[in-house]
């Protein structure tokens, strides 16, 4: 198991163009899997909503959910950079209350960084929390919470005009502090951009191959989320089927009386079955 990479090595991947690996995680044997396989970052997402809980959306997510699941994960891979995700409603509303949510990833989760949703309007909100001594990842382009707002999951900065709103987001965020930049389902020019003009690392979800790394959400990435599958999400195994698969199998067993054979039984002590069949008799 490698040492546990922080922030200053995120950079010098960067320098060095070296990617960093970045996959979602919501539980502690994802996460056991994730360190196992040698990625640099998780994020428990605030996508849990739907690939754990079955909401339509991120909006319902509350802070305690995301601590619970951080802690989970934080437990299953004790040795890479978590990242706890701030949820709808946990840093709008005021800077105090963005702060405090930010010191509960660090303090109840052990969380290494936040990550938080918007670029120029809430500057205020990563400055404040930067602030506060907190590692802060920054996340524009779609940004699922105001989906509402940009009339769905749409890919974000397909239009001159567009694309530099995207980028003047990027330079808002970093200048306020953020040591990271996520960007969501942008062209890969616009992120291609974006990673060259800025002095942090900069990751993709959906944004292209020209970012310092890639972010994709477990539950697409193995075949488990159902309900549709987004343009830049690639399937590298299918566990829904295989899940699906093996319960048919068990329900037949058991059905056929197939399960369990002896194999799966307890066998008494020698000399103990005829005792306890004579003891009954009396
Ligand atoms: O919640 C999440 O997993 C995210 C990704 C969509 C980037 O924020």
């Amino acid at each position: 198991m490698g040492k546990k990479k922080m922030i200053h090595e995120f950079y010098e991947m960067r320098k060095s163009g070296e990617k960093i690996t970045f996959l979602t995680a919501y539980d502690y044997p994802t996460a056991q899997f994730a360190e196992a396989a040698g990625m640099d970052m998780l994020l428990v997402g605030d996508s849990l909503g739907m690939c754990v809980y079955g909401y339509s959306g991120t909006i319902p997510v509350v802070m305690d959910q995301m601590i619970f699941h951080s802690e989970a994960v934080r437990r299953g891979a004790p040795n890479t950079f978590v990242i706890g995700d701030m949820p709808f409603m946990a840093y709008q509303s005021s800077i105090e209350k963005a702060v405090e949510n930010a010191g509960r990833f660090l303090k109840e989760a052990g969380c290494d960084a936040i990550k938080l949703e918007g670029g120029v309007r809430i500057v205020d909100q990563i400055r404040a929390i930067v602030d506060a001594g907190i590692v802060v990842m920054g996340h524009i382009g779609l940004t699922p919470q105001s989906s509402g707002q940009l009339g769905g999951h749409k890919a974000q900065g397909r239009t001159a005009e567009t694309a530099k709103l995207v980028y003047e987001d990027a330079l808002a965020v970093r200048d306020a502090g953020a040591q990271m930049l996520l960007v969501e389902a942008v062209p890969p020019e616009v992120c291609g951009f974006i990673t060259k003009k800025l002095d942090i690392p900069v990751l993709s979800i959906g944004a292209g191959p020209d970012a310092d790394g890639q972010l994709l959400i477990v539950s697409d990435m193995i075949g488990q989320f159902q309900a549709f599958t987004p343009k830049f999400v690639k399937k590298y195994c299918n566990v829904a089927d295989t899940i699906t698969q093996a319960m048919k199998t068990y329900c037949e067993e058991i059905r056929a009386g197939k399960f369990p054979s002896d194999d799966h039984c307890y066998g008494m002590i020698k000399g103990e079955a005829d005792k306890f069949f004579k003891l009954m008799k009396e």
